[in-house]
């Protein structure tokens, strides 16, 4: 198996009169295809740990590895580069853009890295999208959706750069069961079958037992990890 993410001693603590630890000590190693789930109690430090794997924010203390190379000394713009084009995200609220279509919310982050020609974007994007059974929504706008659909736009925005890891937190959280169970499933298919590395913060237990690994973080630290 190939390492495609690694923490070693990451501790994030935010500075202050009282700093505030969010992230103790935490190692960690995930591999190539690997659908790891990040579960915890509220305010354990789930989501800080998310950020930091995502790159979105930067420890303290410790490092991490994406894809063999180390992040620690990166400035944002050298962050900004490397998360548009190894990383997707997807969160509890979608963040689609309104005033765009769907199709064209896709084709954003193709556009930004500008790797392919628009009309290649435009393929991409409605290929992602059909194969997430969003076919006949290309061209309405986010809000025409529900919110099941608006979370697989999501899911096919992350997917838009062909991601080594797609990172979401609470993906599910603001979706009704028959609609968590399908943006589940549509995530373990992506991980399984296309051999991408999936790392989810979840409440849902049925979210985790589809995935591979849990690991439970308990006051900023990995308390199991199995
Ligand atoms: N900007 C901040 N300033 C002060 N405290 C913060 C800040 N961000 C997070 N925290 C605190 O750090 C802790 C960890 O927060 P985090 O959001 O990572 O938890 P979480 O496990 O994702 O919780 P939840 O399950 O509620 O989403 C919490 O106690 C939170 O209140
Ligand atoms: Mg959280």
């Amino acid at each position: 198996m190939s390492e495609v993410l690694r923490a070693e001693h990451v501790t994030r603590v935010l500075p202050g009169e009282v700093p505030v630890t969010l992230v103790r000590d935490v190692s960690l190693t995930i591999n190539r295809g690997e659908f790891v789930n990040i579960q915890g109690p509220s305010g354990s430090g789930k989501s800080s740990l998310l950020y930091l794997l995502g790159l979105l924010d930067v420890p303290s203390e410790g490092r991490i590895w994406l894809d063999g190379v180390d992040t620690s000394g990166f400035v944002e713009d050298q962050l900004a580069e490397v998360r548009l084009a190894k990383l997707g995200f997807v969160f509890q609220f979608h963040f689609l853009l309104g005033e765009f279509t769907v199709l064209d919310n896709v084709m954003l982050p193709m556009a930004k890295l500008g790797r392919l020609e628009p009309e290649a974007q435009r393929e991409r994007a409605a290929g992602l999208l059909k194969e997430l059974g969003l076919g006949e929504q290309l061209h309405k706008r986010p809000d025409q959706l529900s919110g099941g659909q608006r979370q697989r736009v999501a899911i096919a925005r992350a997917m838009a750069n062909e991601p080594l890891i797609i990172l979401a937190d609470e993906p599910t959280g603001n979706l009704d069961t028959a609609s968590s169970r399908n943006v589940q499933q549509i995530l373990s298919e992506v991980a399984h079958t296309r051999n991408k590395t999936i790392v989810a913060v979840t409440h849902d237990p049925e979210f985790a037992r589809a995935g591979d690994r849990i690991i439970r973080i308990v006051d900023g630290r990995i308390e199991s990890d199995g």
